[in-house]
Order: structure tokens, then sequence, then C-alpha cells
């Protein structure tokens, strides 16, 4: 099967974001920067820069600063001209430049599935892409390109994958490669899939991570789909019902470099491993870095 390159990309934002609080009571999470990027821009972008030019932006009521955040700023961008501020302006300009960025409100938190069925008349019976906004690609490696490119030769699901090794794999869908598939190779063909397995009945190491390119028969699919893993409504099973139908699924094995910014630690280790590549304050950051020792009072 040879398909098109899809289009459109959905991203899930309408997480309540707990783990962020207090922050986040006022503060979308999608929001927090990266020095001073959101980690949304920084994901909107990785869809653009790979030809993605429509988002659909699931959210929550109350989540007004990210629409606020996307749209035209004409009084500052105004007052930036008029100082000759270029780089203000352009960084002021570029979320509202990257692509064209459209809202649906997710009513309830009833999992990740149903946030992407929220693209049913969005995706208009095309395949989607999806990125989930925690997770972050180095833009000096490519994922979702590859991920395109399958999709484009095979059709059906194609999934980014990490390999997370035994301990991990409990805390992401897991899938299982097909017979005869080389799990080393760049390219896996999968047979099943598996959300959040229990450590030790994993059938892989191979872990699901926040990137997706779904055909337009999973909207069916997520509207048969019951609640599973924690009472939500899992994306992981949709996907699992479609491929025992003989939907093809295949995983593409990322091996750069990522940075997981859902949990506390680790966005602030993704803050600190950005900022030293930052093209203003990178090399000074990296050079107090090295001579940084904490103080006890
Ligand atoms: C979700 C999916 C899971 C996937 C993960 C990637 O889980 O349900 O299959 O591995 O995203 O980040 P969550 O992280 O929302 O618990």
């Amino acid at each position: 099967m040879s398909t098109d390159r899809p289009r459109k990309a959905l991203i899930p934002a309408a997480g309540r974001g707990t783990r962020f609080l207090p922050l986040t009571k006022a503060v979308p999470k999608e929001l927090a920067p990266i020095v001073t990027t959101p980690t949304l821009e920084i994901v909107i972008g990785e869809a653009a820069d790979n030809d993605i030019s429509e988002v659909l932006l699931v959210v929550s009521a109350g989540k007004t600063a990210i629409n606020e955040y996307f749209a035209p700023a004409p009084e500052l961008e105004a007052a930036l001209e008029a100082k000759g501020d270029e780089a203000g302006l352009a960084a002021v300009r570029r979320p509202t430049e990257l692509a064209t960025i459209s809202y649906v409100e997710q009513k309830e938190p009833r999992g990740l599935g149903h946030a992407i069925g929220h693209g049913k008349d969005f995706a208009a019976g095309e395949p989607l892409a999806v990125l989930l906004p925690d997770d972050l690609i180095d833009d000096r490696d490519a994922l979702l390109g590859p991920m395109l490119d399958v999709y484009a030769e095979h059709g059906g699901i194609v999934l980014g994958l990490i390999d997370v090794g035994p301990v991990e794999i409990s805390k992401y869908g897991c899938v299982v490669p097909a017979e005869g598939a080389d799990p080393e190779g760049d390219v896996v063909a999968i047979s099943d899939l598996v959300e959040k397995p229990e450590a030790g009945e994993a059938p892989s190491t191979l872990a699901i991570i926040g990137r997706y390119v779904l055909p337009p028969e999973i909207f069916a699919a997520l509207d048969e789909t019951e609640p599973g893993a924690g009472g939500e409504i899992q994306i992981t099973d949709a996907m699992r019902n479609l491929c025992n139908a003989g939907t093809p699924v295949h995983g593409v094995v990322f091996r750069g470099r990522r940075y997981d910014t859902g949990d506390r630690l680790e966005y602030v280790k993704a803050v600190v491993q950005l900022a030293v590549r930052h093209p203003d304050i990178g090399a000074d950051f990296q050079a107090w870095l090295r001579d940084y020792e904490p103080t006890d009072g």
C-alpha cells in the first residue's frame, strides 16, 4: 500500500497537570518553558518542520492561556517594531506563524483515547499524526519524518518506539514485534500491543512514546473501545483492536535524544540539556555549570 504523507496533527493538551501544581493553577503545563519557549511551541515546531501545517489542540476549559499564546499580539508587536527589536518581534510572531491551529474542548478527562477521538471532524477522513507535548525530540535527531515515510509506504498505524528495558516498560504502552521482525532494526512490524503491562509480564521492552500516525479508521475503533487501564479510554486498546482486525502496525525505533517533560525531575534535566545549547545563553550557562557546586547554606 502506498499513500500520502499526513498533513495534519492532533496534540492533546487537556490534562490538569497535577504533577506541576501549583504552577498549573494558572499556567497550563504545555506552556512551561524551556528557557523561554513553551514545550508546546517546540512540539508544534517539530510538526511544522515535517510539513504538517494544520494542528488541532485538544484543550480543557480554563486553558485560555494556550489560545492567547498562539494568537497574534498586535499591540506588543507594534511596540517591539517601534523599538526596532527584530529578535523580540520574530520570537513573538513565531508561535502564530508555525501552523494553522484550531481548538476543541475535551469536557471530561476520560483518557488519551477519548482526547484523540475529538479529532474526527478535523481529520475528515485523512490520517493524523498525534504528538504528545510531554515528549520533546531533539531537533538534531529525526523521528516524526521517518514515521511519516513509513506511513506513506505501508499505511495503517505507525508508532514511535524506544527500548526502555524491563524495569521501565510498565509505565508505557508496549508492543509485540511480529514473528520474523528484527527488534534491533529501525522499523519493526508489530503483531500486538498492550497498555502498561505488569513488570515481568511485558512481551518486549519496546515502549510507545508520544508520537503516533493513525489512519482514519481509528475513530470508529475508539467509539467501540471500552475504558481500560485506569478506567480511561486508552488509545493503545483502540489500536490493538485495529491491529487484531488486520490493520498494519509498524514502529520506528528511536535511538536519538528525547526529553520527557511530563515529570518534574525529567523536566528540569530537559531544561538544563537544552539550555546549554541555547544560542544566547548556552555557552555561558555551560561554563557556569562546569564549576557549579551546591552550597548548603
Ligand atoms: C500514554 C499512553 C502510553 C504511552 C505514553 C507515552 O500514557 O497511554 O501507551 O506509552 O503515553 O508517553 P501516559 O503517559 O499518558 O500515562
